[in-house]
């Protein structure tokens, strides 16, 4: 069974359609990049997935049942995907270690002392054990993601969905953040990723889906996509990014 089935996915806002038709299959430990212009539905595919955005069209599967159905409980879905976004959004108020566990303890029920046990952990693993009892307000751009993201995999997601989690980023610590998605994808995690750098995509991808005017235009190995693009939109954007 596949984690995650986008069948015909349409999503406009007023007259304004950002996502035509879109279809994408994930099984599991694929890790899907999506690449294409500022403006042409990345973020809104991620966040229809996640159910921010209701679709107005298709399906979506996520490992079997159907979370597109106006009954669902988003909230429950939502518990079933880690999300990170582009911009921190750690709880000022809380330190680290209570960041991190928070959905695992309010939301799953887990205990307190076995979420913080699995949190020192992983915090420990991506090299933040300095950091676990500190403010967010602490630690640097690059740490903050790097919490953002044991926060969004603490719970186990059958799928995590990350958008352009390194944009809002100094350069320097660009690398620190795309070595932790590493890390994931060698211990099997599910990924859909939006990002804007290239290198990394070619690097991290299984598949690399580009879209362009929310279709997707052409999909395939890194390989396939960056060396050799079939589509002339695929073409012009690659060149445009220097990339092709
Ligand atoms: N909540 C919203 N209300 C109205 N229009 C929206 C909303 N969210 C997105 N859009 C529009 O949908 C289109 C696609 O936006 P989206 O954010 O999905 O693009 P993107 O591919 O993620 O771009 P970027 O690379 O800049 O992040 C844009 O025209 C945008 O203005
Ligand atoms: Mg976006």
């Amino acid at each position: 069974m596949s984690v995650l089935e986008v069948r015909n996915v349409w999503k406009s806002f007023g007259d304004n359609t950002v996502l035509k038709g879109v279809d994408l299959t994930l099984n599991e430990h694929d890790v899907v990049v999506l690449i294409g212009a500022s403006g042409s539905g990345k973020s809104t595919l991620l966040r229809t997935i996640n159910l921010i955005e209701r679709i107005d069209d298709g399906q979506l599967i996520l490992s079997g049942d159907d979370i597109s159905e106006p009954s669902v409980n988003a909230d429950k879905v939502r518990s079933r995907i880690g999300v990170v976004f582009q911009q921190f959004n750690l709880f000022p108020h809380m330190r680290v270690i209570d960041n991190v566990t928070l959905a695992a303890r309010k939301v799953h029920g887990e205990n307190a002392a076995s979420a913080r046990e699995r949190a020192v952990t992983l915090l420990e693993k991506f090299g933040l054990g300095e950091k676990v009892h500190d403010y967010p307000d602490r630690l640097s751009g690059g740490q903050q993601q790097r919490v953002a993201i044991v926060r969004a995999i603490l719970t186990n997601p059958e799928l995590l969905l990350l958008d352009e989690i390194t944009s809002a980023l100094d350069p320097m610590l660009v690398g620190e953040v795309l070595d932790l998605v590493k890390g994931l994808k060698d211990s099997g995690s599910t990924i859909l990723m939006a990002t804007h750098e290239m290198n990394f995509a070619r690097e991290v991808a299984d598949r690399v889906v580009f879209m362009h005017g929310g279709r997707i235009v052409e999909a395939g190995s890194p390989e396939q996509i960056f060396d050799a693009p079939v589509r002339e939109e695929t073409r012009e954007f690659l060149a445009r990014v220097g990339r092709h």
